[in-house]
């Protein structure tokens, strides 16, 4: 039996990487490393970041957008909404959504940032989903964008987080859709998200802040300590995330009855390589079927979804009619999972 109703799918994908490309061997110049530690730990061999003066997180994330729209051949008036998904904004308030939604010329449309590190991206495609398929809005533009670089301790003190990071941003429309039949029509088919604060301080920015009692949220002596570049128990961070991706992604497929030989592609969170070949053992995955791009662009947090999303298009990976399963897991602790037919 089929019935009518009123779903959210992806109508358009678009991504926007920076020229600059920092290989592992140019970090070598800044701080103590190797292209051997780094390939190893991570699989990263290079990553982009932005150049100065010229390019900020607003920058990258119009450039993303523009692409999406075109792709979802819609015009920028018909959005209802942006939802801006960074840990690195420009500024701290207003959020980047509004800079967005000023740079694309949209006055009145509702902009909404959101906080959720490496989950950013299915976080904010859950809430786009929502005012979707709920009647709200036709279309929303979701963004992940990343500034990485101008946060980083460039030097031998910040070396484990530093070489993670690159800067990239991704960005897709969501539409609304009517679906007759829910296996095959293209849609959203669910979101799944978690999170567990007790974890927040495993991998975090002290500041701007005033926790520990500090009476400003920054002054020299927390430059001075260096409390304004990202900390991370990486050991902690690894182990967690290779649990809670792996269990949230078993869920997520057992939820809608799919074996993972039915899924055309995954896309994870691009935090470590290891990361990603540890969740697709655990679940015995179709190894071809899971596409990383960490190698070539490093961690982008929010963006790395969207970003991977667009380069499995332009290599013909992704095609319409796939089922995609997504998985992430970031600070917070926060993750998540979906899966969508294309
Ligand atoms: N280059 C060379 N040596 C380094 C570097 C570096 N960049 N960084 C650390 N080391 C050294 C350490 O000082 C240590 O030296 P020691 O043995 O003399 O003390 C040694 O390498 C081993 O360090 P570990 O921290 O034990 O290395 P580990 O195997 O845990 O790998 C890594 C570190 C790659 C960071 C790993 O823990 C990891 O990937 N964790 C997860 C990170 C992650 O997913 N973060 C992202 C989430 S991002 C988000 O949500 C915003």
């Amino acid at each position: 039996m089929t019935t009518e109703s009123r779903r959210s799918r992806i109508s358009g994908v678009g991504a926007y990487v920076p020229e600059r490309v920092v290989r592992n061997d140019d970090l070598k110049e800044m701080m103590d490393t190797t292209d051997e530690w780094i390939r190893q730990r991570t699989g990263i061999e290079e990553r982009r970041w932005v150049s100065f003066p010229g390019e900020n997180n607003c920058d990258l994330a119009f450039k993303a957008s523009t692409r999406a729209l075109k792709a979802a051949g819609i015009d920028k008036t018909a959005l209802g909404m942006i939802i801006y998904a960074t840990l690195s904004p420009d500024h701290d308030f207003p959020g980047g959504g509004c800079f967005l939604q000023a740079r694309l010329g949209l006055p009145g449309i509702a902009a909404l940032d959101i906080r959720q590190q490496c989950s950013g991206f299915l976080y904010a495609l859950s809430i786009a989903d929502q005012y979707v398929k709920g009647g709200v809005y036709e279309h929303v533009l979701v963004v992940g964008s990343e500034t990485h670089s101008p946060g980083l301790d460039k030097t031998s003190r910040g070396r484990d987080v530093s070489v993670l990071f690159g800067d990239g941003a991704g960005a897709v429309v969501v539409s609304a859709t009517t679906v007759n039949d829910e296996r095959k029509d293209p849609h959203v088919w669910g979101t799944y998200l978690h999170a567990d604060g007790t974890g927040a301080h495993e991998l975090w920015l002290p500041a701007p802040g005033v926790g520990n009692n500090r009476p400003h949220r920054l002054d020299a002596s927390m430059l001075e300590e260096g409390l304004h570049y990202p900390k991370m128990n990486g050991k902690k961070v690894f182990t967690t995330a290779v649990r809670r991706m792996s269990e949230t992604l078993a869920a997520c497929l057992e939820r809608h009855s799919l074996t993972t030989t039915e899924v055309d592609l995954y896309l994870f969170h691009q935090a470590n390589l290891r990361i990603n070949e540890a969740v697709a053992q655990q679940l015995s995955l179709p190894e071809d079927r899971v596409f990383n791009t960490i190698q070539r662009y490093g961690n982008t947090t929010a963006a790395t979804i969207p970003l991977g999303m667009y380069d499995a298009i332009q290599e013909g990976k992704l095609k319409p009619g796939m089922t995609v399963a997504m998985a992430a897991f970031g600070s917070g602790f926060t993750w998540a999972a979906s899966v969508l037919r294309y």
